[in-house]
């Protein structure tokens, strides 16, 4: 059933359909990059070496310039695949286009969201140095909270610890796997239009050009999680109850899962509810990343040594 035009689309309609008379649709441009992601995903994995994560990765950074570079495309192209999938669903929620979809491709769009999630932190949990322990940790103590099952949800995403046998296999094969058929489904097609594959390819060859990403070298006392985690972190130094966390991000599935069954006013409060934990968790990224430094100290950055 197609939903009522609306009257007066507001700031965020209006912003997209002009990046959209320029520009690829955010949707486009997230298919671009994840194929980007997977090619530059494949060529990665041969030098890669899981059972020595961070010494396969230093031998790269250090001798091997085409390995290093295939690093930071796949590096950036997974950011841009997290960034403009979010663009995207803002974009179609800010049009109602939840009412667009069929339901059952809806669920799985819903379910996909912590597939994308952990493609991102498995991947960053990969690099093997003492920030991507560091996030195993955490996501390993965040999933402990979980009721009854908790031991069998760690032991199925993370693994064994001192092991990353699981976690490779679910980075390359089955997250991957299972966003790659979501997305193919959803979007009625495999391969993106050229036009966005080479937007997102050379948007990440010019950023691989600025910046290649490095490893922690173990001893600098300031220890972060990947850029989209910052808030979570920052919002886990508040609590001692880290289940809510978890409680909350299932209700904000839910929530959203139930938007097209909801009569519109009442989606379109629940949309600027979540438009409005959007900017705030935008916010606590900005103060993790500038405003903290060793054991989550409070730092300003013009006060940095
Ligand atoms: C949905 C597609 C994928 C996404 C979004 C993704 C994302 C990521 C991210 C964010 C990292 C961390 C990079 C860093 O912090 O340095 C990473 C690492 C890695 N990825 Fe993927 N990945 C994807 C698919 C693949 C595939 C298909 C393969 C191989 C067949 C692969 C192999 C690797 C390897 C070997 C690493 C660890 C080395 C490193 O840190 O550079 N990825 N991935």
């Amino acid at each position: 059933m197609n939903s009522p035009p609306d009257d007066h689309p507001h700031l965020l309609s209006r912003f997209f359909d002009s990046w959209n008379r320029l520009f690829p649709s955010g949707g486009l441009l997230c298919l671009g990059a994840l194929w980007v992601a997977i090619v530059s995903g494949i060529v990665l994995a041969l030098p890669y070496d899981m059972t020595k994560p961070y010494d396969s990765l230093q031998v790269i950074l250090i001798a091997n310039p085409a390995g290093a570079f295939f690093r930071a495309i796949h590096y950036w192209s997974a950011d841009l695949f997290l960034i403009f999938a979010s663009w995207h669903l803002i974009e179609q929620l800010s049009r109602r286009g939840e009412q667009e979809v069929p339901k059952g491709i809806w669920l799985r769009l819903v379910l996909s969201i912590p597939f994308i999630l952990y493609v991102m932190i498995s991947g960053f949990i990969l690099k093997g140095d003492r920030e991507g322990t560091l996030a195993r940790q955490v996501l390993g103590g965040l999933l402990g909270t979980v009721p009854v099952v908790a031991k069998t949800i760690r032991f199925i995403t993370l693994g064994l610890p001192d092991n990353l046998s699981v976690i490779y296999l679910h980075h390359i094969a089955t997250s991957t796997l299972v966003i790659l058929i979501i997305s193919i489904e959803h979007a009625r097609r495999i391969w993106p239009e050229w036009r966005s594959f080479i937007y997102m390819l050379s948007l990440s060859v010019i950023l691989s050009a600025f910046k290649i990403p490095s490893l922690h070298d173990g001893l600098n006392p300031v220890v972060k999680g990947p850029w989209y985690m910052l808030g979570l972190q920052e919002v886990l130094h508040w609590t001692s109850y880290p289940g809510w966390i978890l409680a909350f991000g299932a209700l904000v599935l839910l929530l959203l899962y139930g938007l097209p069954f909801m009569p519109v006013p009442w989606s379109q409060q629940i949309k600027r509810g979540m438009l409005l934990l959007l900017v705030l968790y935008l916010a606590l990224i900005i103060v993790g990343w500038l405003f903290r430094g060793a054991n989550w100290q409070w730092v300003t950055p013009w006060a940095r040594p």
